[in-house]
């Protein structure tokens, strides 16, 4: 730096720098400034010193601790402590009523329960049955009244607990044979006794000899678990055939593939991961999805 070029106009100092004859002044910061800048670094001075800030030198695991010791993982585990206790009440109270009818009957804990058990379907259930619910192929529809183990609170509640085909010691089991993959029955006789299936449940046009052949193999092969007449056992898991509600499709192709493999739907227990309150909301929840159906079918007309 030479000269100083002192500004005409204003009697300042430039900086020197000059684009197309504009030249820049060497005013100093305003005060205001420069007392929020100072004051900012000793802030994060001190703000280093309290709380965790700087992370550690590389080679090292972790962070600056800071004085004060806050943690936002110890912030969060406290919250959840609290919301954990402020929910207590009614998670206990749920977890004391046992019964549907005892839950129905509190309407304050009745929607609390619709409530959480709704919040958890979609945390744990949506990704196989659907945010409806509404299911899809292989994973039932949990709307409707149709139930493969059986649609009252009980049963529901019993099928989360121990799950489907699980890893659970009391989980529900059965296995349709696959009776065309293991050679029980022949292409030939899987056509038929699927036509003999798909009749029962309305359909048409079939040939009458085939109808009757597979008639004859429903009741060697099949009866014994989807009943003579073709409605189902919830007791081993198996579907009304009569019906139009399908786990796996409706379509022949479809129903022939179902008898050939044989299916094998798997639905995981979930004692040991959620508790016993959560699994009751749930069941709640589901169950008053499907309309429900009562324990004792008498006592339920009675009271409708
Ligand atoms: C990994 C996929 C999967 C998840 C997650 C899952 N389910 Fe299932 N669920 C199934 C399958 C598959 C079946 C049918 C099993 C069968 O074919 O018997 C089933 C069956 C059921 C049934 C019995 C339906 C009947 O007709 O008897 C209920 C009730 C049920 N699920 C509720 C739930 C709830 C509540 C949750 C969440 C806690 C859940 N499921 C999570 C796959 C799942
Ligand atoms: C050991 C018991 C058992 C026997 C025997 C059995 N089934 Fe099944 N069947 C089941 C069970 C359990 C399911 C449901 C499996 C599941 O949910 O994954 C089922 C499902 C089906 C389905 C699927 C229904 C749907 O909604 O998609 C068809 C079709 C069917 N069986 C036909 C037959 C025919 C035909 C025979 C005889 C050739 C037969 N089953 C023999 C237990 C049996």
């Amino acid at each position: 730096m030479t000269d100083k070029e002192i500004d005409q106009e204003t009697g300042t100092e430039t900086t020197g720098h000059e684009w197309d004859g504009i030249k820049e002044l060497d005013n100093p910061l305003p005060r205001w400034w420069l007392w929020v800048f100072y004051t900012s670094i000793v802030w994060s001075v001190v703000y280093w010193v309290l709380m965790p800030a700087w992370p550690a030198p590389p080679g090292l695991q972790g962070h600056t601790e800071g004085v004060v010791g806050n943690s936002e993982r110890v912030n969060v585990a406290a919250d959840m402590d609290a919301l954990q206790a402020s929910r207590s009440g009614l998670y206990g109270e749920l977890q004391a009523a046992g019964s549907y009818q005892a839950i129905e009957a509190d309407p304050v804990l009745f929607r609390f329960a619709l409530a959480a058990g709704d919040s958890a379907f979609g945390n744990f259930c949506a990704t196989c049955h659907g945010a409806g619910a509404q299911g899809f192929a292989g994973y039932p529809n949990l709307n409707d009244d149709d139930w493969l183990w059986g649609g009252t609170f009980d049963d529901i509640r019993h099928t989360l607990v121990v799950g489907i085909r699980a890893d659970h010691p009391e989980t529900r089991f059965s296995q349709m044979p696959a009776y065309g993959a293991d050679g029980l029955l022949s292409r030939e006789e899987i056509r038929q006794v699927r036509d003999y299936v798909l009749n029962l449940s309305g359909e048409t046009g079939f040939d009458a000899a085939a109808l009757e052949a597979g008639g004859e193999i429903f009741a060697a092969q099949c009866a014994t678990c989807h009943g003579a007449d073709g409605t189902g056992d919830p007791s081993q898991g198996a579907p009304n055939l009569t019906d139009a509600i399908w786990l796996y499709g409706s379509s022949p192709e479809q129903v022939e593939t179902t008898i050939w493999r044989g299916p094998y739907g798997v639905m995981p227990a979930w004692e040991g991961r959620l508790d016993d309150p959560t699994i009751t909301a749930l069941a709640t929840y589901v169950y008053s999805l499907g309309g429900g159906q009562s324990a004792d079918t008498s006592e339920g007309a009675a009271g409708e």
